[in-house]
């Protein structure tokens, strides 16, 4: 009797575990070796120490499991945005998962960002699943039934192949519109980037003292890119890049044409991150990442005390989530993306602390992987997360000829082929062609 009592103990408590397990989802830490935990802890640990050391005040504490932290801010500090449906004022703290954004984020510094027709072409059902998103009103196109038709809408902004590999440039430099880039003259400092990206409508005449006089790329947003041709006029030179974050429209199509607009516009394919990450500067960002080797950046609100919220070239906005973002920022300057200048962070020469080696994100990004059921998890060779795989349109010759030797170096890496994100795609796959 008691052998049995025993037993049924057992059993119950065997099958709590299970229960336990299944919820959680611990069973895949099992994935992982010793090593892979140790990567993870590595990077937490640090994560916590740069951003006590580089946050003015911010504060980041371990979360229930290996991935997740919080970061919080100071007690005093007085939240402003109110959350539009619901009336809320934003909390002090925030959780992110920091091996969903080291996985993330190391992928796309290899991949494309830019929307080709190779990738439409490659993609199954690529005209009638995907061409018609990107279309103003695609939907009356009857999902691209007729093809030649949407050919014509797209072909102004859309290039064979990439026109930009990563690693193409070395130091880049993302220029958001915050007001607070009144308060520190960055102009000079700005010019002397390889790569400037600025965003949507932001003046440069007048404010070069602050912002800078270079331009390079411009990412604009659904109302920007219908005036394209007032944001064309914005950079005297005219050969700025515009890039489109979301759908080629017909006015678009029209200007290009007939003003004419003369610089070149690409529709941007991007990544798809969580709620944090949406607006125009975190994708100017991404973009930035995909063909840089390093992405300062200035004019971001990210100082935890600065109260006001306007652009520097126009009075204050709403519709935006501050604190949230400040804390994204801060957690992708402490994985090392990029590096913040700010009032309160001007120095040039300032030396993030507590920066992740380049060995413990390898690791980490590997670990992450696993951990998410990424595609390919914890591969060395950069085609394990290939979930598509197609043969590649001829590259110009010359597009190779007279590349920086970083990229050459990491085109032989990931032997000539083109990483495209997919979206909604479980486990990230990536669509690839090859050579
Ligand atoms: C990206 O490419 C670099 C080499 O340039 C490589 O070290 C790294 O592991 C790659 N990352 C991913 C996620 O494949
Ligand atoms: C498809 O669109 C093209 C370009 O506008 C047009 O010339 C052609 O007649 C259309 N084809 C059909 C079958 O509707
Ligand atoms: C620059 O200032 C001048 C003089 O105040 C003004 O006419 C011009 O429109 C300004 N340019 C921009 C881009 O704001």
């Amino acid at each position: 009797m008691r052998l049995l009592q025993l037993a049924f103990a057992v059993a119950l408590a065997s099958g709590l575990a299970a229960l336990i397990i299944y919820i959680t989802g611990v069973t895949y830490l099992n994935d992982l070796s010793d090593e892979d935990l140790e990567a993870l802890s590595t990077l937490q640990s640090g994560f916590q120490k740069c951003v006590a050391s580089n946050g003015l005040g911010l504060k980041a504490i371990n979360g229930k499991d290996y991935c997740e932290v919080t970061i919080q801010f100071p007690a005093d500090t007085i939240p402003k945005w109110k959350d539009p449906k619901t009336g809320e004022v934003e909390g002090l703290s925030y959780s992110f998962n920091l091996c969903e954004a080291v996985a993330t984020w190391e992928q796309v510094r290899n991949s494309t960002t830019i929307l080709t027709r190779e990738f439409i072409d490659a993609l199954p059902h690529g005209w009638e699943e995907y061409a018609w998103q990107r279309i103003n009103k695609g939907v009356l196109l009857n999902r691209c039934k007729n093809k030649t038709l949407c050919v014509e809408k797209l072909s102004l902004v859309l290039p064979e192949t990439p026109p930009y590999v990563p690693r193409q440039f070395s130091r880049c430099a993302v220029i958001g519109n915050s007001g607070d880039l009144l308060k520190t003259k960055f102009g000079n400092e700005i010019d002397e980037y390889d790569v400037v990206v600025r965003e949507n409508g932001a003046p440069i005449q007048n404010y070069t003292d602050f912002v800078g006089k270079k331009s390079t790329f411009r990412l604009l947003n659904r109302g920007s890119a219908k005036a394209l041709d007032k944001v064309s006029e914005l950079y005297e030179t005219g050969k700025e890049v515009l890039l489109v974050k979301t759908t080629i429209h017909d006015i678009m199509n029209k200007m290009i044409r007939e003003i004419p607009i003369l610089n070149p516009v690409y529709l941007m394919l991007g990544a798809s991150f969580g709620s944090a990450a949406k607006g125009t500067g975190l994708k100017a960002l991404e973009f930035a990442l995909s063909i840089c080797d390093t992405v300062d950046m200035y004019g971001f609100t990210v100082d935890p005390g600065y109260k006001e919220w306007t652009r520097y070239f126009s009075e204050s906005r709403k519709g935006h989530t501050p604190l949230h973002g400040r804390a994204y920022y801060q957690m992708m300057e402490c994985l090392g993306l990029i590096k913040i200048h700010s009032p309160m962070r001007a120095d040039p020469k300032r030396i993030v602390k507590w920066l992740p080696s380049r060995s413990t994100v390898v690791a980490a990004r590997k670990a992450s992987e696993k951990l998410l059921r990424r595609v390919g998890a914890g591969s060395d060779n950069p085609l394990a997360a290939c979930s598509i795989t197609k043969k590649q349109i001829k590259r110009k010759p010359e597009s190779m000829s007279g590349l920086r030797k970083a990229a050459v170096e990491h085109q032989k890496f990931i032997k000539g082929v083109t990483l495209y994100p997919l979206e909604h795609n479980p486990g990230h796959g990536q669509l690839c062609t090859v050579p």
